[in-house]
């Protein structure tokens, strides 16, 4: 069966409610007739207001991290009660700016996965390797290293529930895309390694999105390639026009 392509807006730390509004009521006309999926990812104290805007359309609303405990004391920290009470369907773990900033690790992405996939919230787990690491020869090492400890002791159930992004972390927010050649190649990478962690035909239906500068005008090449199954996509998805020229890049 063929996977569905899926575009997701990550709007990091971007949008008070008041700019969230503005920006959907812009989006929703301008995706509603994709036959792709469509989330935006939103800062948590946009999610009630994403949410109720995005009701009886076809966009999903995620958030950008969940805790990994239930509730209690750790503070800052927002739990997935909390995330499904809002109306919330998707959730970005280990993105590479949590990695570098706020000490995410592969056991930390590993432990909120496993609480996102028990509360049945879906999943966006992000690896990338950094540039030192490309250059190094490293990067199937580290893509290695970060898929099998992300995923590790899930089960096929859970693993068709979560979605994997590719996100080189020297082509976010750079301008610098990865070429379609470099995306290809390690997306499939990731999924050789699904294989050998579950099977080859669990990993054929795994979906796994590129992400670092993708935009209206690589969008097309990139989601040509056999192993692309759709976006994670930063600074071109604020803005509803280029959003929604991503979304629609097979019209
Ligand atoms: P940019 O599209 O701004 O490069 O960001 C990519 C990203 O980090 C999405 O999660």
């Amino acid at each position: 069966m063929a996977r569905k392509p899926i575009i997701a807006g990550n709007w990091k730390m971007n949008m008070t409610r008041v700019q969230a509004t503005e920006l959907i009521e812009e989006l929703k006309p301008l995706v509603k007739d994709t036959k792709n999926e469509v989330v935006i990812c939103v800062p948590y104290t946009d999610l009630d207001v994403a949410v109720k805007l995005c009701e009886g359309t076809n966009i999903k609303v995620g958030a950008q991290n969940v805790a990994w405990a239930e509730k209690g004391a750790f503070t800052a920290e927002i739990s997935a009660d909390m995330l499904l009470e809002l109306g919330t369907t998707y959730v970005i773990l280990g993105h590479s700016e949590r990695r570098q900033y706020f000490g995410e690790t592969d056991a930390s992405v590993n432990a909120r996965l496993k609480t996102a996939l028990a509360k049945g919230l879906k999943p966006i787990v992000c690896v990338g390797e950094t540039l030192e690491q490309r250059e190094k020869n490293r990067t199937k090492t580290v893509i290695r290293k970060q898929v099998m400890g992300g995923l590790a002791g899930i089960s096929e159930e859970d693993l068709l529930n979560t979605v994997i992004a590719y996100e080189p972390v020297w082509a976010i927010g750079t301008g610098k895309t990865a070429t379609s050649e470099q995306a290809e190649e390690t997306i499939k990478f990731v999924r050789s390694v699904i294989a050998k962690m579950f099977t080859r035909k669990l990993a054929n239906k795994v979906r796994i999105q590129y992400g670092g500068s993708m935009n209206p005008k690589n969008v097309k090449e990139l989601m040509a390639m056999p192993n692309i199954d759709g976006g994670i996509i930063g600074g071109a998805s604020l803005k509803a026009g280029d959003f929604s020229l991503v979304v629609n890049y097979d019209k």
